[in-house]
């Protein structure tokens, strides 16, 4: 395939905020006095505030109000906005850096796509806001993952075909997503839980885009 834009999740690929993400879910999970694993975030991955709330609730089987709901979705956010508070360059993944500048120099076009609504923030402290040609976070988006509107919408402020996009994707729902807006999937992790995925690579170290191959 000819490869004219590539989309990225932010969370788990760029930075390794999904390890953030999973302690203050955890902290919350202990403050009502149930236990939250690695395994049950997973499911979370890529999953909307309110919507991974619903599912944590699930898992410790509490049916609390719905101004009850958003304050733990306040108290999750606080703990994971003291989390990324002191985030720097440093904090990008191994190789990331390394593989934008290869695809600017390349011509192709880069694009977020994440449901955070903290992804500016994020980027911006890492400083690498400016390797993107678009940005979809969960301001301006309405369905998180695993629909795709997140990856269509970036591929349309791309000006892209979907089959001309590749989305690199550290969770499930995402790789579904990419999937259902008709585009190629790169796994970031590992293969036995993104088995969905075209191709799984464990981090972009070392990764060039002639290893791109699907
Ligand atoms: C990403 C993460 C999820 C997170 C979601 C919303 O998709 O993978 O774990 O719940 O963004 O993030 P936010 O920063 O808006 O709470
Ligand atoms: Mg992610």
């Amino acid at each position: 395939m000819t490869i004219k834009a590539c989309l990225f999740d932010l969370d788990g690929v760029l930075v390794d905020t999904a390890r953030y993400h999973y302690l203050a879910w955890r902290n919350l999970a202990d403050s009502l006095g149930f236990s939250f694993t690695e395994s049950d975030n997973e499911r979370l991955k890529g999953v909307s505030r309110m919507a991974s709330l619903e599912i944590l609730l699930e898992i410790g089987k509490m049916n609390p109000s719905e101004n009850e709901k958003i304050t733990f979705a306040a108290q999750k956010n606080a703990l994971y906005l003291e989390y990324i508070e002191k985030m720097n360059p440093d904090d990008i993944l191994p190789g990331v850096r390394e593989f934008l500048t290869e695809l600017k120099k390349a011509g192709i076009l880069i694009g977020l796509g994440s449901v955070s609504k903290n992804a500016q923030s994020i980027l911006s402290k890492t400083d690498i806001t400016g390797f993107f040609d678009a940005i979809v976070d969960g301001n301006i988006i309405s369905q998180a993952k695993p629909d795709p509107e997140v990856f269509l919408t970036g591929a349309k402020m791309l000006n892209t075909n979907p089959e001309q996009c590749v989305v690199f994707e550290d969770a499930l729902a995402g790789v579904e997503a990419a999937h259902r807006a008709g585009m190629k999937c790169v796994g970031i992790g590992s293969p036995d839980i993104l088995s969905e995925a075209d191709m799984v690579i464990p981090g972009f170290e070392n990764f060039k885009v002639k290893d791109i191959v699907l």
